[in-house]
Order: structure tokens, then sequence, then C-alpha cells
């Protein structure tokens, strides 16, 4: 999409939802509670982009890195994923949403990778918003993991060939990419397919993060200029001939 400023709705919004932690310390509670909070948080947001006509949303939802945490909160968060499947995934369903878990599930318990694989299957038929839940996701293990692939195939490594290998291989880059919570980094989230994404990033806990946030995202997504390494002139006058060489 090279157009500026039309007010069109991204097709795709990834999200790093992050805050949780701090969101629930603020009320004395367990951080656990602050990660319960945020299963409603991406509920609303789901909903929210079902009706704004967003195509794709994809969220962190545990990172490869997330796993060095204390270990009481590493399983309260697969707990809760289990919990989340069992009570999310009809009414999800009903709301037109298809699931795909992304990342490395080789170190998740077995139950968990049934519940992961049921859910997709469940909601496959689904057309409406595409949700991506990255879970125990790394951009550097998705290059890695993209790489292995090709080697094993035999098949030469390049940017177009690693694209088509990639965990996000089904859907289109992301136009917008979020971080609530404060903090301007990546975190090693979409390392390769960010790399033209908008970046936004909110002050809001993720539990905080309701539907006029998300607007506020969407319209700060449409003021900025897409450039794609072109000038602004070319942006503004799409007939001008490229030069390519
Ligand atoms: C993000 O919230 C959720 C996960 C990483 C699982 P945090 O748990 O990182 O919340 P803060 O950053 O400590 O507030
Ligand atoms: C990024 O948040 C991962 C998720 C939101 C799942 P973190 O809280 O783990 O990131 P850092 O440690 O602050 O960079
Ligand atoms: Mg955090």
């Amino acid at each position: 999409m090279t157009s500026k400023k039309t007010g069109a709705v991204p097709r795709h919004i990834a999200v790093i939802m992050d805050g949780n932690g701090r969101w629930a310390k603020r009320r004395l509670l367990p951080r656990l509670a602050g990660h319960k909070q945020g299963v409603e948080s991406l509920r609303r947001c789901a909903r929210a982009c079902v009706e704004r006509g967003v195509q794709v949303l994809t969220v962190f939802a545990f990172s490869s890195e997330n796993w060095n945490r204390p270990q009481e909160e590493v399983s309260g968060l697969m707990s809760l994923l289990a919990t989340a499947l069992a009570k999310e995934v009809s009414q999800l369903s009903r709301d037109g949403v298809r699931l795909y878990f992304v990342g490395d599930r080789s170190s998740l318990s077995e139950k968990v990778r049934h519940g992961l694989a049921q859910a997709e299957q469940q909601t496959a038929h689904n057309t409406r918003l595409i949700l991506n839940i990255c879970f125990n996701y790394g951009g550097r293990w998705d290059i890695a993991q993209a790489a292995e692939k090709l080697a094993a195939q035999g098949v030469a490594i390049t940017p177009e060939s690693l694209d088509k290998a990639m965990a996000l291989a089904h859907v289109p880059d992301p136009d917008l990419l979020i971080r609530t919570g404060g903090e301007m980094r990546i975190s090693n989230f979409l390392l390769w397919q960010a790399a033209y994404s908008e970046m936004y990033f909110s002050a809001s806990l993720w539990p905080d993060f309701d539907e006029a946030e998300l607007d506020l995202a969407i319209g700060a997504f449409n003021g900025r200029e897409r450039r794609f390494g072109q000038t602004s002139e070319q942006i503004q006058q799409p007939s001008t001939p490229t030069v390519t060489a």
C-alpha cells in the first residue's frame, strides 16, 4: 500500500501487548491478575478490529525470552493460555475470527499443543479477521527456522524464499505495529516482517488499551506517509516512472 492519508484502515495491525505486570502492580495484585486482564483486552481489541474492517491482527503473547521469568509466572501464563482457549474460542469463532498460533511449539506441553491445534481447526472456516497469536515466538527464531527449512530443502536463501518460509507467510506484512506499555523497543518481535511497518507507541498499559486507544493509533497511522524508499513527490504523483537500474 503506497497511498498516503487515505483514511483507510490498516489491513494488518500487529501489537506488542506490554504492561500487564505493571497494571497489576499498581493495584497491588499478583502479576498474573494483569495477564488475565490482558486476555480481556485482547478480546476487546479483536472485536474492535472486526468492527473496523481490519483483516489481520497479530499479537505478541509470549516471547522466546519470557521463559526467563520466575517459574511461577511462566506456569501461570501456560495455564492462562489453556483456560483462555477453553473460554474464548467459541465466541471468537462466532465473531468470525480465524486463529493461528505462531511460534515454536516444540517446547510447549502436549496438552497445550493439542489445544492450539484444536482452536485452529475449530476456527479454520472463519473469514472476517485472522488473529495470529505469537506464543513462544521470537523474530530471531523465525528467521533461523525459515533459513533452516530452506537449507533442508536445498532452496537458495533469498529475501523472497525466506519471506515464504517465515512463520507469517500466510498474511501480508503488518501495516501498523503498536506497542503498549511505554517502552520503545521491538523486543525480538517481527524483526523481518516489520521492515516497513508504521510504529506507534502507546503509554497505556495493555489492559487499559481500549477502542478509543485503537482509534488513536489508526488515526496516527492515517497521518503517516509511507514511502517505501521513494520520495514524497513520487508518492503524491504515482504515475512518475521509476528508474530501477
Ligand atoms: C506483557 O506484559 C505480557 C507478557 C510479556 C507475557 P508484561 O508482563 O511484560 O508487563 P510489564 O512490562 O511487566 O508491565
Ligand atoms: C515483549 O514484552 C513480549 C510480549 C509482550 C509478549 P517484554 O515485557 O517481555 O519485553 P521487554 O523485556 O520489556 O523488552
Ligand atoms: Mg513487559
